[in-house]
């Protein structure tokens, strides 16, 4: 049986990656992010352009003295740039210069001899040094094919190992770019390398692309951090390549998530939620019907399990879950709830989620117990039906309450009373409402579950009615409301 193609993995996170407008890694982040770079199974990386400072120079130098795979340096085709990897001690050079008439004419002023000469002669040196060289001739997908095959075939015989096929500006489509290296790739006898730019968003597609048309390593970068919107996404090429190609890198893929996270976490460049494979999104799922599927057989709705790439899957609670990925979730939280339990927390979280409330598992816990603690409807001896609020600036709050009685022929009863807050001026209404019943607050708590505005509120009380005390809870996105439910709670308890 023939052998996968095998692809090398280069990633310039640490030089193109870091390029990206606002990022600027330490010597010591720089060194973290190399050593999770080799873990995951990268073949080579760019650590950085030594010739940008003393500092750069130091820090690819010690890169390169630390870890065991191929580290490389970047330079202009110029000798002081390549003297600085030289002095850094990198395992391989990546030279380059432009090619483009563009970039000839507006940011070189130079001749297409001139730049031809250029590059030969870098190459022959860093050759000439003992040190495997890569060539990148910039903008190539701008550069008329005549003139870069000119360089490419000038490169090639002055010893360069590698020729990488740079979409500077990204501006190629996949089709476009499978024609374009297969030109190059028809001339040219030593590996080739392709380096695509994200700008209408098709790096990675470009990348896999120019795998298909002969390229034998691929330039990534771990977030698809890079220039301007970016470069070929390491954790989506080495996927796609995988899984969509068939054919063998030397990723570790279950490192993939914790090496996206921990460069999110040193660049602080935070990704968007539905950010393929590494996004919070990824593996995550609310609708009723998607997250019934999922449990039931997760590839329903999923390309491949979240354990692949060293992530998690995640059922959020929000307005679109069902009754199926509440009981999932409880079950995971290790809480045991009835069918009418269920039906009741799965409403209560459909509700919160429908006024835009994000829910969380400690939400999610606090309402169960609260559901549970609640006596079954049946045996409730006091309903809320309305509650009104009357609060003020400069006056003193009133609530106006509507409750329903059970074993009182179902009699509703009313009662409008002020207190010294909202909070007060309910539970007195409430109170004032049952008439004779000589029920006390004794204590009251109130905590947030989680952090925000927004935060799900938590009421305990304890209630007095003669000898017997009674605990309860409320839980409620309104401080007002968590204090009702605590105290229809206890009263329904303490009245048995
Ligand atoms: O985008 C580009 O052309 C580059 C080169 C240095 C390869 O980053
Ligand atoms: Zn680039």
């Amino acid at each position: 049986m023939a052998q996968p193609r095998k692809i090398r993995v280069f990633d310039t996170t640490l030089r193109d990656g870091e390029q990206t407008p606002g990022v600027a890694l330490t010597k010591e982040k720089k060194l973290e992010i190399a050593y999770a770079l080799q873990e995951l199974g990268l073949d080579a990386i760019e650590a950085g352009f030594p010739i940008n400072s003393l500092i750069e120079e130091e820090t690819v130098k010690q890169i390169a003295k630390e870890l065991d795979i191929t580290v490389c340096g970047l330079a202009r085709a110029l000798t002081q740039d390549i003297d600085a990897c030289i002095a850094a001690d990198v395992d391989m050079i990546h030279t380059f210069i432009s090619t483009s008439p563009q970039h000839l004419k507006y940011q070189m002023n130079k001749t297409e001899d001139e730049v031809y000469e250029m590059a030969v002669k870098a190459v022959e040196y860093v050759v000439d040094h003992g040190i495997p060289c890569m060539f990148s001739p910039m903008d190539a997908t701008r550069t008329p094919m005549p003139y870069l095959l000119r360089v490419c075939k000038g490169v090639e015989a002055a010893g360069a190992k590698i020729i990488n096929v740079p979409d500077t500006v990204g501006v190629m489509y996949p089709e476009k770019m499978r024609k374009f290296v297969s030109e190059i790739r028809k001339e040219i006898k030593i590996d080739l390398d392709v380096h695509c730019h994200n700008d209408f968003g098709l790096a990675s597609a470009n990348t896999l692309a120019a795998v298909e048309a002969g390229v034998n390593q691929v330039q990534v970068t771990v977030n698809g951090l890079g220039e301007r919107a970016g470069n070929a996404d390491l954790e989506q090429v080495a996927m796609a390549l995988k899984l969509l190609y068939g054919m063998e890198t030397n990723i570790k893929t279950e490192r993939i998530y914790p090496t996206s996270k921990l460069v999110e976490r040193l660049t602080t460049v935070r990704l968007m939620p539905n950010y393929p494979i590494v996004g919070d999104n990824a593996f995550a799922h609310e609708s009723g019907i998607h997250v019934h599927a999922v449990l039931k057989r997760a590839e329903t709705f999923e390309p491949f399990p979240p354990e692949l790439v060293g992530a998690k899957r995640r059922l959020v609670l929000g307005k679109h879950i069902g009754v199926h990925g509440i009981d999932a979730k409880l079950k995971e939280l290790g809480i045991t709830v009835d069918p009418e339990q269920l039906k009741e927390i799965t409403a209560k979280v459909k509700n919160l989620g429908g006024k835009g409330k994000k829910i969380v598992e400690e939400d999610l816990a606090a309402i169960a117990e609260d559901v549970a603690g609640m006596m079954p409807k049946k045996e409730r001896k006091v309903e809320l039906i309305d509650l009104v609020l009357n609060s003020r600036l400069n006056e003193k709050p009133s609530a106006s309450v509507i409750l329903k009685v059970n074993g009182v022929n179902g009699a509703e009863k009313r009662s409008t009373q002020e207190g010294v807050g909202p909070v007060d001026a309910a539970l007195n209404a409430i109170k004032n409402a049952l008439g004779g019943e000589k029920i006390t607050l004794e204590e009251y708590h109130l905590d947030a579950i989680t952090g925000g505005s927004d935060a799900l509120a938590e009421v305990m009380i304890t209630l007095r009615r003669g000898e017997d005390t009674t605990l309860a809870r409320g839980v409620h996105e309104d401080v007002v409301m968590a204090s009702v439910i605590a105290f229809i709670n206890g009263i329904n308890r303490i009245m048995k």
